[in-house]
């Protein structure tokens, strides 16, 4: 049932192209109605043939011909729908596979974070290249061949019927065994085939993970156990593989055998009927006919089920990808923001991620446009999840967070977001030119604009160091610089977004203390005019901070300036103590700012 029900989903999707697909079923019913002619014509033949003898020899040409020309009408014509159906098949099959190609990405693109958290990417790249290309052979070999078939077994057989009732029967009877056996058969290799395309996913998942972290497997030595848990997946593939393809060797070795007695029957029978003046041997010719031609299609028929059911849990991946629907829904009649003038308030805000316990709780702070607050605490305190929900990757489970008044959730995420800018610990490149990673902060920038926001970032010197300058390719998520260039385009990029809210999430802590002192400068430019919110655990660089938040436990335990909380000895002035006594051996040359 649940097998019926996707194919009538993949059907569905050609909803577009329904025309085309009203055509194409048209010329195949044409097309099984010509296949059915011919054996007829053959047995008419034969028939003129056998009662030569008692016409006379004009009666027998002038009967030929006549049937003769209609044989060569339905060739002719079968040749016609057979290159339309092939011609229209391809082009709808080709266009609806990219078709569905592109709204798989773009939907899987615009998912929340939460499903890409927990589906490795390379799993996703497999679900819609193996989904599509299903999609595509399904649609291809239907339309092409198939659907004739059907056509032909559900329409034209029982005027066999008509013409012969006891050999139509035979034929009739022939059409139920393939039924009965390949349903059989689909019912007991369903599941296993299921359990082999889970594999086929994690087999992709896992070789992407593993690919995406080759210097960890390379500097670890893990290449030889990555490629046996490899190995261990290849394995359980194909155990659960071998299986399925006994159950249609055995298919195919009784729709043979079934075929086979068809044929003998037929002759049986047709002889006796004809000895008993039932049947001419025009009629048992053309249900020989009959006989060859469906079951050469049902042969066919049986081959392109099997295929389904290879293929049906590759398509079921790809709708479920589909129907996954974002955690973060826009309401409707969502106003879009213009720009924000940035004032962001935590109203009692409580989060907890699905399933897990309490992150955060009754956090509550106001930050006013242009000032900035900091966030400190131990690690695992809740700062960044904070944080996620001011950018509405996650909706709190109670409270609210506002931007300019607005419950985030009545805005609408594409101009939250536009309002919104983040630099990270770790600064996302696209494997593209440096130009193209700037202009994804502000597409329409000019080359003056950019070289503008470089310079303040700390930027364009080293950047038109590069041997193509702007134009340098900075390999896969930005290999080729260095951890503080990273950064420093990543701030640029910010720079040119120029979002009213911005987020620096631990953006330091991944340099040295020099390449830190250059970013901050870039930093102060960035965060100039802008509410700012900075994660950090080197307090040095919250010091200038008009407010700092303490977390622990998800909670807010402490408020106020640098000054204030370290004055009043609490657990800030603890975390300034340890910090300085654990960085004073490393660091004796060099003061660290907050102990100034
Ligand atoms: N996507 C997630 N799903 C489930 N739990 C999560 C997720 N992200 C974070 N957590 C949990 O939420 C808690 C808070 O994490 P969070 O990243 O907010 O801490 P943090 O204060 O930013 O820490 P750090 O200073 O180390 O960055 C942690 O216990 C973490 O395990
Ligand atoms: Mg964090």
């Amino acid at each position: 049932m649940d097998f019926i029900r996707l194919y009538g989903r993949v059907l569905k999707l050609l909803w577009k192209d329904r025309w085309v697909a009203a055509g194409l079923a048209t010329a195949n019913i044409a097309l099984a109605g010509l296949l059915f002619l011919e054996p007829v014509l053959f047995g008419r033949v034969v028939d003129v043939l056998s009662h030569a003898s008692t016409s006379t020899r004009d009666q027998v040409w002038e009967r030929a011909f006549a049937l003769l020309a209609l044989w060569s009408a339905v060739g002719l014509s079968g040749i016609g729908a057979t290159v339309a159906v092939s011609l229209l098949a391809d082009r709808m099959a080709h266009r609806n596979r990219l078709l569905s190609m592109h709204s798989y990405y773009e939907h899987v693109l615009a998912l929340p974070l939460s499903f890409h958290g927990d589906i490795q990417s390379g799993r996703l790249m497999k679900v819609m290249l193996v989904g599509a290309d299903n999609l595509f052979s399904i649609w291809l070999a239907f339309f092409r061949d198939h659907l004739s078939t059907f056509v032909a077994a559900l329409v034209l057989l029982p005027l066999t019927l008509a013409m012969n009732w006891r050999l139509g029967l035979l034929l009739l009877g022939l059409v139920v065994v393939f039924a009965v056996i390949t349903a059989f058969v689909i019912r007991q290799t369903e599941t296993a085939q299921g359990k082999v395309e889970m594999f086929q996913s994690r087999l992709a998942g896992t070789a992407q993970d593993a690919l995406s972290n080759v210097i960890v497997v390379q500097s670890f030595t893990r290449m030889a156990s990555e490629a046996r848990m490899f190995g261990d997946i290849v394995r359980q593939v194909m155990d659960h593989q071998f299986p399925v393809l006994n159950w249609w060797a055995v298919v195919s070795v009784l729709t043979r055998a079934a075929s086979t007695l068809t044929v003998i029957s037929i002759f049986i029978l047709g002889t006796l009927l004809h000895l008993d003046g039932k049947a001419t041997v025009g009629e048992i010719v053309s249900f020989m006919g009959f006989a060859m031609l469906l079951i050469n299609k049902l042969e066919g028929a049986v081959a392109f089920v099997s295929r389904l059911v290879f293929q049906a849990p590759g398509i079921a991946e790809f709708f479920e990808v589909l129907d996954a629907r974002t955690s973060v829904p826009e309401r409707p009649g969502a106003v879009s923001l213009g720009r924000a003038s940035g004032q962001v308030v935590f109203d009692k805000v409580a989060f907890a991620y699905p399933g897990g316990p309490r992150i955060l709780s009754d956090v509550e702070f106001r930050a006013e446009p242009g000032r900035t607050l900091a966030l400190v605490g131990q690690t695992g305190a809740g700062k960044s999840t904070a944080m996620a929900l001011l950018q509405r990757l996650w909706d709190p489970v109670g409270g609210r967070v506002t931007l300019d008044g607005h419950d985030l959730r009545d805005i609408t995420l594409e101009s939250l977001r536009r309002n919104v800018g983040v630099v990270f610990q770790e600064s996302m490149l696209f494997n593209r030119t440096i130009k193209d990673n700037l202009l994804v902060g502000r597409p329409d920038a000019t080359q003056d604009e950019l070289e503008r926001a470089c310079r303040m970032a700390e930027a364009h010197d080293f950047i038109i160091r590069q041997p193509k300058g702007y134009d340098t390719l900075v390999g896969e998520r930005g290999a080729s610089l260095s951890g503080g260039q990273r950064q420093r385009l990543a701030i640029a990029r910010a720079l040119l977004k120029d979002p009213p809210v911005l987020i620096l999430d631990e953006a330091t802590s991944a340099l040295d203390a020099a390449t830190e002192a250059r970013v901050q400068k870039a930093l102060a430019a960035l965060m100039a005019g802008r509410t700012t919110f900075i994660i950090a655990h080197r307090l040095s660089t919250v010091r200038d901070a008009d407010e700092i938040l303490v977390f622990e436990g998800g909670r807010i335990v402490e408020r106020g300036s640098f000054d204030t909380l370290v004055q009043q000895g609490g657990r800030f002035a603890e975390l300034v103590k340890t910090q300085l006594t654990a960085s004073a051996p490393l660091t004796a040359a060099q003061p660290v700012k907050a102990a100034e």
